[in-house]
This record gives C-alpha cells, structure tokens and sequence, in this order.
C-alpha cells in the first residue's frame, strides 16, 4: 500500500531554511509512489485556543451545549487531528527556538493533541494514543551543537518534547535528525549541511525497504 506521508515544517525561512534542506533531502530519497502532504504550520489556519475554546472543550466532553462559533471551531480542531491521522508517518522539521520549538509548532501540538482525537484515556488515567503503529522522524536545526555534544543535552527541549508528545499519542518509532552547529565557521557549517543531507538519503533509503 502506497505510504503517506506527512511532512510538518515549522521554519518561517522558506527556502533558506536549514531544517527544510534537510526533510527535502530525505522526501527525495523515498520511492515515487509515496505520497507526501506539506503542512506549514506558519501557513496553516489553526483555531486560536482561548478561555473559550477551552470551556466549550469541557461542556461538549459533558453533552451541553455551547456557542455556534464555538462549535464550529472545535469541528475545525476535529478536522486538522482527523486529518493528521490519516497518514502513516510524520517527518517534523524545525529550528530551535529558545531551547524549544516555534511558538506555531507548539500551537500545532496543542491543536491536535486532544482527548477522544488523538488519544484517549480512561477513568482510572490509562492512555492509549491514537496515532500506534505510525513512525516519525524529527529533523531538527540549532545553532549550537545541540544532539552532538552530551554537555548541552540539559538545554534540549526541542527533539525531547517532540519525542515526549510523539510518544503520547502513541507514534512507537521515532528517529532523529539534528542539524547542528548552523552557526560558526563556514565550512563548519557546510559540513553539517553535508552529513545532515547524507543521513537523511541513507534514512530514506532504510525506510524504502521497511
Ligand atoms: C527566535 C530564534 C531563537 C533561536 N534559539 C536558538 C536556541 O535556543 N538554540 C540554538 O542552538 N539556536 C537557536 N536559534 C538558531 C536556529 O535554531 C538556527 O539558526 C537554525 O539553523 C534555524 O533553522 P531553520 O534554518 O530551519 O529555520 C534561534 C533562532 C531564532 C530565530
């Protein structure tokens, strides 16, 4: 069966972006027929999740009724983590951003990751996440050496909050790719651009044979 791809790019560089270089590099070393979707989560319509969103969330969870608006963004909100799930891997590319991931990507996460969608839990707190069985990759881009020094692990709240939310919606195999240093010497910087290209063709090519 054809696979399906979804690539989510969280960089608003277009482009010139690090991380993106490096997905596209893997999405072309994939066979012909697998199917990959963009989504730009800088370009994507993402319902804003204020006070009432939020308390609309609790009153359609306990059968009342809420706000028209209200209702209709949540069928939004439905329709994004219906969508998400239709595909059978995830390529995530991103910078590092003050340690974490961009705002957007964060509001992307919170948009999708909603009890009965893309996962659920029972009354004692058990969770089962909706999206088992998919794999993911995380391409990340930092300027430090983030994922290739061990002394700067502690400052790493971009791969390890991805893996964390990837883990609970239940993706069980994650891989990782991070493009690092971005910044310093140029040709320290091109190599990076080099081994990140070469180990994302060596990934396509072991995923084109799973
Ligand atoms: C707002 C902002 C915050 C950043 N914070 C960090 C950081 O905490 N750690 C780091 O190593 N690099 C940081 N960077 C640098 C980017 O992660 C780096 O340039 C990366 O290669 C950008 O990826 P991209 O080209 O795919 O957008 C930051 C860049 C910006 C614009």
């Amino acid at each position: 069966m054809t696979m399906r791809i979804l690539h989510i790019d969280a960089s608003p560089r277009a482009s010139r972006s690090r991380s993106r270089v490096v997905a596209e590099a893997f999405l072309a070393g994939l066979p012909d027929d697998v199917q990959v979707t963009l989504w730009d989560v800088w370009q994507m319509d993402l319902p804003s999740l204020g006070g009432d969103m939020i308390e609309g969330r609790y009153e359609l969870l306990f059968g009342r009724p809420v706000d028209d608006a209200v209702a209709d963004e949540w069928q939004a909100v439905a329709k994004i983590a219906a969508d998400f799930l239709a595909h059978d891997a995830f390529v995530i590319s991103t910078p590092m951003w003050n340690f974490g991931v961009p705002y957007r990507l964060k509001h992307f996460v919170d948009v999708v990751t909603q009890p009965g969608m893309t996962f659920r839990n029972d009354a004692v707190g058990n969770v089962e996440g909706l999206a088992a069985g998919k794999r993911a990759l995380v391409i990340g881009a930092s300027a430090m050496p983030i994922g290739h020094d061990p002394s700067l692990d502690a400052l790493d709240h971009q791969y390890a909050y991805l893996a964390a939310w990837l883990g609970f919606i239940g993706v069980d195999e994650i891989e990782r790719i991070q493009v690092a240093p971005t910044f310093g010497p140029e040709d320290a910087v091109a190599e990076t651009m080099a081994q990140s290209c070469e180990g994302a063709a060596a990934l396509a090519r072991r995923w084109a044979l799973d």
